[in-house]
């Protein structure tokens, strides 16, 4: 198997690499990556040197780059996370997200589809979506793969573009495709973007911990590396054509899960009780917020046999554990970049 990983720098293709490198030694595994600020060659430290690991330094954007690549290759499988992530950002400049994330899988789908109708049918395009797609719900009820594409934000709409260009190709080229929209995911080497980085960094540094709104939003948090291995059960069991939700069965309001983090590092921190908490600050709410996502994930337990093996208290433990022994990795990327970012969002 010659399988090509796109994105595989970032938080959650860093985990599908590490996961498929160690289990999987018979494989070629590339990832592709164009290290953009959310990509992270330190996050793959500890396979870099396997002898089933490449990695192509390389942006979806570049149409001739990407199909001499595919030319070159001829890759069994494609497992396409590279994206631009965050909803913050997409509000901001939703053209970047435009680019990379509907043309650089358009770039992908064509390069792939390029060796023929005979050889694609042993293929497999496997494109990593989002729950966001689905819009948003009220007080009740779940997403399932029959709910309709209702996007809110820029990035929702950059992702909902790109999975039905992967359907349409499935439909008109026969290009043999599966989609998984999963919920938010949290973990280790996670971008401090990201609401939980986000202020594990913030009480480390002692900064306001700015909440959107008034905070009664809910997420479904699944732990990242649940989702890698649900990545490895959908790539290798799912059927093609079809869609799978993943979720973590695990929904919080933000403003209970910042208030349960805020007690974590407290204790962790030996801090007196309450000190994190008292960062708290309610600030501007992001335009078109989505009230709540929730995902039925009972398809892909039921076909495929996966659910999340971690509880959210264990999931959180790791996570927290992971930033406090990693401070190294956090200082590398508050780089200037960041720090600008940060003061055009927030200040
Ligand atoms: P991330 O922002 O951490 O990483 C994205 C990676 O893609 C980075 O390594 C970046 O360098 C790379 N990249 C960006 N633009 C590129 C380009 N033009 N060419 C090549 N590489 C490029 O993102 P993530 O949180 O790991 O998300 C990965 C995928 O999973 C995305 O497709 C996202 O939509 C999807 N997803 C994320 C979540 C979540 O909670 N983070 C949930 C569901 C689905
Ligand atoms: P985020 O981590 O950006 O993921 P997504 O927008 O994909 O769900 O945000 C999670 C939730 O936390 C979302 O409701 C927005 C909220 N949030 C804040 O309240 N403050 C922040 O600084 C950030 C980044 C997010």
């Amino acid at each position: 198997m010659k399988l090509l990983i796109t994105g595989g720098a970032g938080f959650i293709g860093s985990h599908v690499i590490k996961l498929f490198v160690l289990k999987y030694p018979n494989y070629k595994i590339y990832n592709l990556d164009a290290l953009t600020y959310a990509g992270n060659l330190e996050n793959l430290k500890a396979i870099e040197t396997q002898a089933n690991y490449s990695f192509i330094k390389g942006d979806i954007n570049n149409e001739v780059f990407i199909s001499k690549l595919f030319l070159k290759h001829d890759f069994d499988a494609v497992i396409h996370l590279a994206a631009e992530s965050h909803v913050d950002r997409s509000i901001k400049d939703p053209l970047a997200f435009v680019k990379t994330n509907i043309i650089g899988t358009l770039n992908l789908l064509n390069a792939f589809k390029s060796c023929g109708e005979n050889r694609l049918k042993n293929k497999i395009f496997y494109h990593i979506s989002t729950d966001e797609v689905y819009g948003t719900l009220g007080e009740t009820g779940l997403f399932t793969e029959n709910t309709a594409y209702d996007p809110n934000s820029p990035y929702a709409a950059s992702k909902a573009s790109s999975d039905h260009f992967v359907r349409a190709f499935g439909e008109t080229y026969g290009v043999p495709y599966i989609i998984s929209n999963c919920s938010n995911n949290y973990g280790p080497n996670q971008f401090p973007e990201k609401l939980i980085p986000l202020f594990i960094n913030n009480i480390l540094e002692k900064k306001p911990l700015p909440v959107y709104g008034d905070g009664n939003y809910t997420r479904d948090w699944l732990f990242v590396k649940d989702h890698a291995k649900a990545i490895d059960v959908v790539l290798h069991k799912g059927k093609t054509g079809e869609t799978y939700n993943i979720g973590g069965w695990n929904e919080w309001k933000n403003i209970d899960l910042v208030k349960l983090l805020c007690s974590k590092m407290d204790d962790k921190l030996h801090l007196k009780k309450g000190t994190s908490e008292n960062l708290i600050t309610y600030v501007k709410d992001r335009p078109g917020h989505d009230l709540r996502y929730a995902i039925d994930a009972s398809k892909i337990k039921e076909a495929l046999d996966w659910k999340p093996s971690v509880t959210f208290e264990e999931g959180l433990d790791e996570t927290i554990h992971w930033y406090l022994n990693n401070e190294q990795w956090l200082k590398n990327v508050i780089n200037k970049d960041y720090l600008s970012y940060y003061e055009k969002q927030y200040n």
